[in-house]
């Protein structure tokens, strides 16, 4: 039986109900087919996309035609998988009108179900103006990779007091601005499980404890695919690099001794057209 898409309400209630939310990112066709076939509730089309499939070195040169090109990727291969798309950096931060329009081009061309943007009080008041627009926000808080410069490097946040005390009422803010779910990436997992006790929306972590409503990994990260560097947050599920270069090795072996193409890999003519052939070339 095929799975049933997700609904804003249906995510609500698994928090209520205490069930726990599963989300992974997809950038491409055809592992946004094999997410859509797990019993994966919902789909990211992350900026991280520009680090694991497009090769920069952070998520700030991501653009929005790169975001819509692969979010539709995902979407015409996750049918019945809620997919929530990332706005990119500085495709939100210059005017509440151009974040609008951005997470419009996310929904309208990339088909995406909901978007997500990175920041706390800064962005509340944009998060407030995209929902009334009529498009779920879905809120990022603790290590925020696009502004990680201003951070001081991809690394755990709020492990003071202070400091968790000021995620703490970021949440609460972005929660009252109108969205309907926060990632909260690379925090202390006691302000994880503060975080999710004190909010009525669900939130999906990732580095952030295991009481959080849910969790999301890169997919990448998750099927051993993406090597460069790999956080303490992430668990291999699969070793995918080594299968591959093992079937490119065992591929480029075969092609030097000439055992690939074997006879079931080639096409034959009929002998009588071979025949012909050999026949006209002789003349
Ligand atoms: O871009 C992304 O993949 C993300 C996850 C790390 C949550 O934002």
């Amino acid at each position: 039986m095929s799975k049933v898409k997700l609904t804003l309400r249906g995510l609500q209630d698994l928090k209520i109900q205490g069930r726990k939310i599963k989300m992974i990112t997809a950038y491409d066709y055809p592992t946004a087919l094999l997410v859509d076939s797990s019993p994966m509730d919902m789909i990211l089309v992350g900026d991280s996309l520009g680090m694991v499939v497009l090769g920069y070195e952070s998520t700030v040169p991501v653009t929005m035609d790169e975001m819509i090109h692969h979010t539709k990727a995902v979407v015409r291969g996750a049918r019945n998988t809620f997919v929530v798309a990332d706005l990119p950096f500085m495709s939100y931060q210059a005017s509440k009108e151009e974040a609008i329009r951005n997470a419009g081009r996310l929904i309208k061309e990339g088909g995406a179900d909901a978007v997500k943007l990175e920041g706390g009080a800064a962005v509340a008041n944009t998060i407030g103006a995209i929902v009334a627009a009529g498009i779920p926000v879905m809120g990022h808080l603790g290590l925020t990779p696009q502004t990680a410069t201003a951070l001081g490097g991809l690394k755990a946040q709020g492990r003071d007091a202070a400091a968790a005390k000021a995620i703490l009422a970021d949440a609460k803010l972005l929660e009252e601005a109108g969205a309907f779910s926060l990632v909260l990436e690379a925090i202390p997992a006691q302000l994880g499980e503060l975080i999710t006790r004190e909010l009525s929306i669900p939130t999906i972590g990732i580095g952030a404890g295991p009481y959080c409503d849910g969790q999301v990994l890169v997919l990448h990260d998750a099927l051993g695919l993406f090597q460069r560097f790999v956080p303490k947050f992430v668990k291999r599920y699969a070793g995918l690099s080594e299968i591959i270069a093992e079937a490119l090795d065992t591929y480029c072996g075969e092609v030097e001794r000439s055992e690939f193409p074997g006879a079931e890999h080639c096409y034959n003519m009929k002998a009588d057209e071979f025949a012909k052939l050999m026949e006209e070339q002789l003349t």
